[in-house]
């Protein structure tokens, strides 16, 4: 089975620069003696420039806008140390690349801007069509967050509250950025909501509440579990066959139910990759009926699905759990990761994203005997099943700059065994 599909843009939205002046990143980029007077504040803004420009791509394409994770490429980041990206840097294959591309300055830096990212909560919304989604978020008392809007409109949107003490922000189109806020000790509710969009009477609301969880700051010690996905369980259920069509209206009614989609909370290939709803591929017919009854952001779906559409839902979240999701992110010519590694026979979901401002052509046997487009900043995904027999296979652009860049899917029997549908 093969199909190919652009994801809508939105989903990519990309943070803006705004906060980082750009004097400063000049200083820093020219390591002059100048920077040993940076202030705390300059260098979580010099560190935050690092995390999105670094070597053209930024870690931000690996490990998500907000270092959440949410790329499905590197993993959660927020609060992780120095000593952690150091090692991160001289040991990870996919990260190669930085040894030569960093500066010691940059490290601290960055180390600098994680830290001050694992003291704030992530809240995230997405502004679709005047209304947020979710549309009302809690938080314990006391609690400094970091509140990112996702814009999925092409124009720019402005975002404001009358109540929350904060200046109007506005969010350039199809982009995200964000407000840092200190939530205040006793519980009330604040609303925030977008003064130039079509609909103006939808509002964010943002309870504080003693209910609501507490930010546990990954700075403080642990890793944030919460934040990565579900483990692997090896309870494998027999294959079904699959209902072609019932998966493709499925992968539809995924793409476009109650307007949003699923895609818009849990990420546009079910991988939890937009930090609002979890991981979901794979999950089953009873887990989609009792999340669509039970999670109140989830309750505007009921009685939008009829029993029919759900089981298609179903089927397609049953195929995406039958495919192991790769994801590769291309800049330039160059891909990041450049070689993935499969087991014999893995059934694959590939999924390449273009960084660029160019649409850009890409073949290679993988993707089949017509080479596929992908647009400027918009994502392109493949299915494929790597053969029984050990082998690699190439995917080139065709049109890059750099074009003798090539990803390399190298299928070997020392890549872990992927296990479909795993105890989902
Ligand atoms: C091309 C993709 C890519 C880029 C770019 C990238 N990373 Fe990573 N990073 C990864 C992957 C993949 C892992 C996880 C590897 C593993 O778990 O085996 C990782 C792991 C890490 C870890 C270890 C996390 C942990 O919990 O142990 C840190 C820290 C890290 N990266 C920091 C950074 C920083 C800082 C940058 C930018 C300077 C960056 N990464 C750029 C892909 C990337
Ligand atoms: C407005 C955001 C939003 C939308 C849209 C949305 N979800 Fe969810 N979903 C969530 C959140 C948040 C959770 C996690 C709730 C929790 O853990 O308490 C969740 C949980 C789930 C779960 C349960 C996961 C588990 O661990 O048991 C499933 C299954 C699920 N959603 C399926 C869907 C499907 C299918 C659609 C589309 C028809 C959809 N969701 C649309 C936000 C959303």
């Amino acid at each position: 089975m093969n199909f190919q599909d652009q994801i809508p843009n939105f989903l990519h939205g990309v943070a803006r620069l705004t906060a980082v002046p750009m004097v400063l990143a000049a200083v820093w980029l020219a390591n002059t003696p100048l920077a040993a007077a940076q202030t705390t504040e300059e260098m979580i803004k010099a560190g935050e420039k690092v995390f999105r420009t670094v070597a053209e791509i930024g870690c931000a394409s690996c490990h998500g806008d907000y270092a959440e994770g949410d790329k499905g490429i590197g993993p959660y980041n927020r609060g992780v140390g120095e000593e952690k990206i150091r090692a991160a840097i001289n040991s990870i294959e996919a990260m190669e690349f930085l040894k030569e591309e960093i500066h010691d300055r940059e490290i601290k830096q960055i180390a600098a801007y994680y830290y001050w990212l694992g003291e704030l909560q992530l809240v995230k919304t997405l502004a679709k069509r005047g209304r947020f989604i979710p549309d009302s978020v809690q938080v314990y008392p006391g609690t400094k967050i970091q509140l990112v809007i996702n814009n999925s409109s092409p124009f720019p949107r402005s975002f404001a509250s009358g109540n929350m003490g904060i200046k109007p922000l506005t969010v350039p189109g199809r982009e995200s950025s964000y407000f840092v806020w200190d939530a205040p000790q006793e519980e009330r509710v604040f609303t925030l909501s977008c003064t130039n969009c079509r609909i103006k009477d939808q509002a964010l609301s943002i309870e504080i509440t003693k209910s609501a969880r507490k930010h546990f700051s990954p700075s403080a010690g642990k890793v944030a579990a919460a934040a990565k996905a579900p483990a692997k369980v090896a309870a494998v259920r027999p294959p079904v066959i699959a209902d072609r069509q019932a998966i493709e209206l499925g992968r539809e009614l995924f793409l476009t139910a109650g307007e949003v989609g699923c895609a818009a909370c849990h990420g546009p290939y079910a991988e939890g990759d937009v930090g609002i709803g979890p991981y979901n591929r794979g999950f089953s017919e009873s887990k989609i009926r009792r999340a669509i009854a039970k999670v109140p952001v989830m309750r505007f779906l009921a009685g939008k699905l009829s029993d029919k559409q759900i089981k298609q839902v179903a089927s397609y979240y049953h195929w995406l759990g039958g495919h192991k999701l790769v994801k590769t992110v291309t800049v330039g010519g160059r891909f990041f990761p450049a070689r993935i590694e499969l087991h014999p026979g893995t059934p694959i979901q590939l999924v390449i994203a273009n960084r660029d401002r160019k649409s850009h052509e890409f073949k290679g046997p993988v993707l089949g005997t017509v080479p596929i487009r992908i647009g400027a900043r918009d994502a392109g995904t493949v299915a494929w099943v790597a053969p029984a027999t050990e082998g690699h296979f190439t995917i080139g652009c065709s049109d890059c700059s750099g074009k003798s860049a090539k990803l390399t899917i190298e299928v070997t029997k020392k890549a872990g065994k992927f296990v479909p549908n795993g105890g989902n």
